[in-house]
């Protein structure tokens, strides 16, 4: 089987990474291992940075992934802060803060190194509701879409649908190309 490897701490991540790469015929082997997360105002340079600390200690063909939620009554926050955001005030927090039905969107931004670096992104737009469904992670049971929340989805059906599911099926397009 043709196979890359993704590193993250994130088991949520890798599971619906990995669906998405059995339907493209690829293999992802998953690398538990953390690196240095640049506080940024961008998905894209916290990515980069993490390219190239990444690039001396793992082999080509390997990915990162960064993900945020952006709020637009916050201007976009917590975006690359949601980390933090999350840790923090947490899920009810975020609902207190800006209120139901306030529009989000999440963003994701994937990052490979094989020759050199190459970025795909994804994003998916959603709103902001009180906590319902026990599946997936981080802010998915506060986002909504379309009348459920992502946590009250299958992997399968957040991965027909989802911010991070669009930046991987660009990413697997172009790898199931090279390898
Ligand atoms: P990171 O990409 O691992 O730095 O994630 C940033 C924050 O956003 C973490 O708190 C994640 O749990 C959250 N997050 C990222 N992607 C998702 C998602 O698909 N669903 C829910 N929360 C997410």
């Amino acid at each position: 089987m043709r196979a890359f490897s993704f590193i993250t701490q994130n088991p949520g991540k890798v599971a619906e990474l990995q669906a998405k790469a059995h339907e493209f015929g690829l293999e992802i082997v998953h690398v538990n291992a953390s690196y240095p997360e640049l506080q940024a105002d961008t998905l894209e340079e916290v990515v980069r940075h993490g390219l190239s600390y990444c690039k001396e200690k793992f082999p080509p063909l390997f990915i990162i992934e960064d993900s945020g939620l952006f709020i637009d009554d916050l201007h976009g926050f917590p975006g690359p802060y949601s980390s933090y955001v999350n840790k923090t005030i947490g899920n009810s927090g975020v609902v207190k803060l800006i209120g139901e039905g306030r529009p989000a969107r999440f963003e994701s931004a994937i990052g490979s190194y094989c020759r050199d670096f190459k970025l795909f992104h994804g994003r998916v737009e959603g709103r902001i509701v009180s906590s319902r469904g026990h599946r997936g992670f981080g802010f998915d049971p506060i986002f909504e879409y379309e009348g459920r929340t992502f946590a009250e989805m299958t992997v399968a059906e957040k991965n027909a649908l989802s911010h991070r599911s669009k930046a991987a099926e660009l990413f697997l397009e172009w790898a199931s190309t090279i390898i």
